[in-house]
C-alpha cells in the first residue's frame, strides 16, 4: 500500500521523506490556507521534495472554472494530481482534465456510489474520508471495502485513496481492505512508528550488553 503525507506544511513533508516510506502528498485549500506561503510555489516546493504524486485542489465550484485552474495547477509541476470536490461540476471537470492526460482526484467521497461515477469518468483517485464518516457514526472503513470490492469486480483503474485518517488503525485497516493508498497526517505517520514493547525490548537488550561488557572489563 502506498503512503501519503496528508499536509501542506513542508518542514513536515522535509522530514518524512528521507525515511523512504512516502510516495506522495495530499493537500486540500484548509491545509494550505494554515501555511504563510504563495499557493503555487509551495506546491511546486512539495512537487520537487516528495518526487511522487502531489493532490492541489481547485477552489472554484462550476465545472468551467475546474477545468481551468486544473490546467493551471497541473502546469505548476509534472507530480501534480488534481483535486476535484465530488457533484456533477467535479464529475464533469474530471471527466474534461482526464481527456487531457490531466490526472485528477475526486475528493469528499464519502459513499460508494460517489466512488463508483467518479471511477466511470476516468478519475486517477478518489479519496473516501473515512474519518468524517466516522464522526457521524457511520463507519467510514465499511465504505473502503464497499469501494474496493466494487472497484474489483469492473477492474477499474481508479486508485482508492484513503483519506481524512485519524489513527494508526485507520492505516492499518485501510491496508487489510485492500485500498491502494492511504494518506495520513505527519502526527498519525510518526505515531506509527512507536511502539511501547520495541522501545522496552530494545532498553533490556542495550542493558544486558553493556552489563556483560562490563563484567568482563
Ligand atoms: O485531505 C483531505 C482529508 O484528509 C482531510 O481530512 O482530517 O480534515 O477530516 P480531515
Amino acid at each position: 500500500m502506498k503512503l501519503f503525507i496528508d499536509s501542506g506544511h513542508l518542514p513536515d513533508i522535509a522530514a518524512l521523506v528521507p525515511l523512504g516510506i512516502i510516495d506522495g502528498v495530499t493537500t486540500n485549500p484548509s491545509l494550505l490556507a494554515k501555511e504563510d506561503a504563495n499557493p503555487s510555489d509551495l506546491l511546486k516546493q512539495i512537487c520537487d521534495t516528495v518526487q511522487g504524486p502531489v493532490s492541489a485542489e481547485v477552489v472554484a465550484t462550476d465545472s468551467e472554472g475546474m477545468i481551468r485552474e486544473g490546467r493551471e495547477l497541473a502546469r505548476i509541476d509534472d507530480h501534480i494530481v488534481v483535486k476535484v470536490p465530488f457533484g456533477k461540476a467535479g464529475v464533469t471537470a474530471c471527466r474534461a482534465l482526464t481527456a487531457e492526460d490531466i490526472r485528477v482526484n475526486v475528493t469528499l467521497i464519502f459513499s460508494p456510489t460517489q466512488a463508483l461515477l467518479a471511477a466511470k469518468v476516468g478519475a486517477a483517485y478518489v479519496s473516501p474520508f473515512v474519518g468524517r464518516l466516522d464522526d457521524i457514526a457511520t463507519s467510514g472503513l465499511d465504505v473502503v471495502g464497499q469501494i474496493v470490492e466494487i472497484y474489483d469486480n469492473y477492474e477499474f483503474l481508479t486508485e482508492v485513496l484513503v483519506a481524512s485518517v485519524r489513527g494508526p488503525m485507520h492505516l492499518v485497516e485501510a491496508a487489510r481492505l485492500g485500498a491502494d493508498i492511504c494518506t495520513c497526517p505527519p502526527a498519525v505517520i510518526e505515531a506509527a512508528f512507536e511502539h511501547p514493547l520495541t522501545d522496552i525490548g530494545l532498553e533490556r537488550f542495550l542493558k544486558d550488553w553493556e552489563q556483560a561488557r562490563a563484567a568482563r572489563a
